[in-house]
């Protein structure tokens, strides 16, 4: 990223604590049940686990996940390459207003303080998105991707990854239904014209990491998140027990899970999403790869009516994604320009 300008630093306002390390991972799953030949005690008992896990912590790590080695060796190095760019290269599949989907990289506003760059993919093409924020505007647009002509090999290797994590992504859903007592496929329609993306995340090494993130703390907007880090690592989570930001570890070929805030809302806070952060590294680059498990633009996100009784109260009232996506997205280019969206403002 070249030279650091000096107002730059001065502007960061959310340099992180030191923080104290801790020998408490996220949980590590293991999800071998879910081969074919397990029976139906491995399922209930590995959906208990997971529900454990998305209640504590809202994180958690899996292996013997089913995902090919090679497929994930694939996208990464492919990733790597088109970093690797110039950045004049990089820029001509920019996202910019109209289309979230493309490359950004945190010169091109100066009140971004994240230390990254970025290649994003829909997962469904075309994605199916409105074309504005505007409550009243009914206007839909239809999305595909910006494929850059280097490195070649990315299209595919994205494709071929996009297929691995939404097979993935599904078993998740699959064992978070069960745990909330619901129907395996109660989650299953509101995918059918899904909005999930893949985000190609690229941290180079910073020549201050002690003043600023790859990625400041937030909080994923979707359903679930899918998350391979290489290991380098720099993920933290935000324990809820105590509020500690907890370094998770990389281990090979596992992905982290986390929860969403679409679940939250889903599961009326049974399953909170919780707030993470990406350090930086004065030597090594980093490079992850999430994938965001959206439903359709048109699904109206509220507590499921199966989970609400007179003891448990719907906390949200509601909200249209499609819209909550566009707000979200627009406030990312214009940074600012738009208040940012929260699950928050839709609290009863
Ligand atoms: C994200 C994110 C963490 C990481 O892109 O939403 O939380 O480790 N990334 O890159
Ligand atoms: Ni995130």
């Amino acid at each position: 990223m070249g030279e650091v300008d000096p107002d730059f630093i001065q502007s960061l306002e959310h340099r992180p604590k030191p923080r104290t390390i801790e020998p408490e991972n996220i949980p590590l799953i293991d999800l071998s049940p879910l081969k074919s030949s397990s029976d139906a005690n491995d399922l209930a008992s590995l959906a208990s686990e997971i529900g454990d896990a998305c209640e504590k912590w809202g994180f958690f790590q899996v292996i013997n996940h089913g995902v090919p080695l090679k497929c994930r060796e694939k996208i990464e190095s492919a990733s790597r390459k088109f970093f690797a760019l110039p950045r004049e290269e990089k820029r001509k599949v920019s996202r910019d207003e109209v289309n979230p989907y493309g490359y950004y990289d945190t010169e091109h506003t100066k009140n971004v303080r994240d230390w990254k760059e970025v290649m994003d993919f829909t997962v469904q093409t075309p994605t199916t998105l409105p074309v504005s924020h505007e409550p009243d505007d009914r206007r839909l647009i239809e999305l595909i991707n910006q494929w850059p002509k280097d490195p070649p090999e990315l299209r595919e290797a994205c494709e071929e990854h996009a297929k691995e994590m939404e097979k993935l992504a599904f078993k998740l859903l699959e064992l978070i239904a069960l745990s909330l007592g619901l129907k395996r496929d109660r989650l299953h329609g509101f995918f059918e014209d899904q909005t999930s993306r893949i985000r190609l995340n690229y941290y180079p090494p910073c020549p201050v990491p002690h003043l600023t993130l790859g990625v400041g703390r937030h909080k994923d907007a979707g359903v679930l998140t899918v998350l391979a880090q290489d290991d380098v690592g720099g993920l933290e989570v935000k324990r809820k027990s105590d509020g500690e930001w907890i370094f998770v570890n990389p281990i090979q070929n596992a992905y982290i899970i986390n929860v969403g805030d679409i679940i939250q809302v889903w599961s009326n806070e049974k399953y909170e999403s919780v707030e993470h952060r990406a350090m930086v590294n004065s030597e090594k680059a980093r490079f992850s790869i999430p994938f965001f498990f959206n439903p359709a633009h048109y699904t109206w996100v509220e507590p499921l009516q199966e989970l609400i009784h007179d003891q448990n109260q719907p906390k949200y009232k509601g909200y249209n994604w499609g819209k909550f996506l566009t707000t979200r997205n627009l406030g990312n280019f214009k940074k600012l320009a738009v208040e940012n969206i929260q699950i928050a403002h839709f609290k009863t």
